[in-house]
C-alpha cells in the first residue's frame, strides 16, 4: 500500500464532477487499499478518490471508535437513493481543508445504493454521524466541499488559512 498525496483547497480539481467507475478490478482495489491508508495516515474518517487526485466516483470510509477493530468501507459509483426531511447539524471538517471546522446541517438520515469492494450491489441505510459523513463524500464526487455551504466571506477566510497552512509545511 502507499500514501498519496491529499489535494487541498483551491485546486480546482475539488470542482470537479467525477466520473463513474466502470469496473472493479484488482487496480481499482489497490486504489482502494491506497486510499485507505492516506486516510488512517491523516488521520481522517473518509476520503474521496478526487482528493488524491482521481476525480472517479470511489470513497473510503471508517467510522469505528479508536479503540475498537478498524471498519473499513468502500463505495463505488454511491448514489444517494433517499433523504431524511429531518436534518442534522455536526462540525465538519475535510482533508482537503485542513484544521478547519464548520456547523453543517444535512438530512439526518440517507439511503445509499452502491458496490462494494468487490463490485457486488449493495444498499446501505446512513443514521447519525454515518449519514453525514457518506454525504459529505458524496458532496466530493459532485464537486462540493462543505465550505461551500457558508458565506463567499467565511469561504475566502477559510481558503486563506489553508494557503498559509500548506505554505508553512
Ligand atoms: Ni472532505
Amino acid at each position: 500500500m502507499a500514501i498519496l498525496p491529499i489535494v487541498t483547497v483551491p485546486d480546482p480539481l475539488l470542482k470537479e464532477i467525477s466520473t463513474p467507475v466502470e469496473v472493479v478490478d484488482d487496480a481499482l482495489r489497490k486504489l482502494m487499499d491506497d486510499m485507505l491508508e492516506t486516510m488512517y495516515a491523516a488521520p481522517g474518517i473518509g476520503l474521496a478518490a478526487v482528493q488524491v487526485g482521481r476525480p472517479i466516483r470511489l470513497l473510503v470510509m471508517d467510522l469505528a471508535e479508536e479503540d475498537a477493530e478498524p471498519d473499513p468501507q468502500f463505495y463505488v459509483n454511491p448514489e444517494l437513493t433517499w433523504t431524511s426531511d429531518e436534518l442534522a447539524t455536526y462540525n465538519e471538517g475535510c482533508l482537503s481543508i485542513p484544521e478547519q471546522y464548520a456547523d453543517i446541517d444535512r438530512p439526518a438520515e440517507c439511503k445509499i445504493s452502491y458496490l462494494d469492494y468487490h463490485g457486488v450491489e449493495q444498499m446501505v441505510h446512513a443514521t447519525g454521524l454515518f449519514s453525514t459523513c457518506i454525504q459529505h463524500e458524496l458532496d466530493h464526487l459532485n464537486g462540493i466541499v462543505f465550505i461551500d455551504y457558508l458565506s463567499a466571506l467565511k469561504r475566502g477566510m477559510y481558503v486563506r488559512k489553508v494557503k498559509k497552512l500548506v505554505k508553512e509545511e
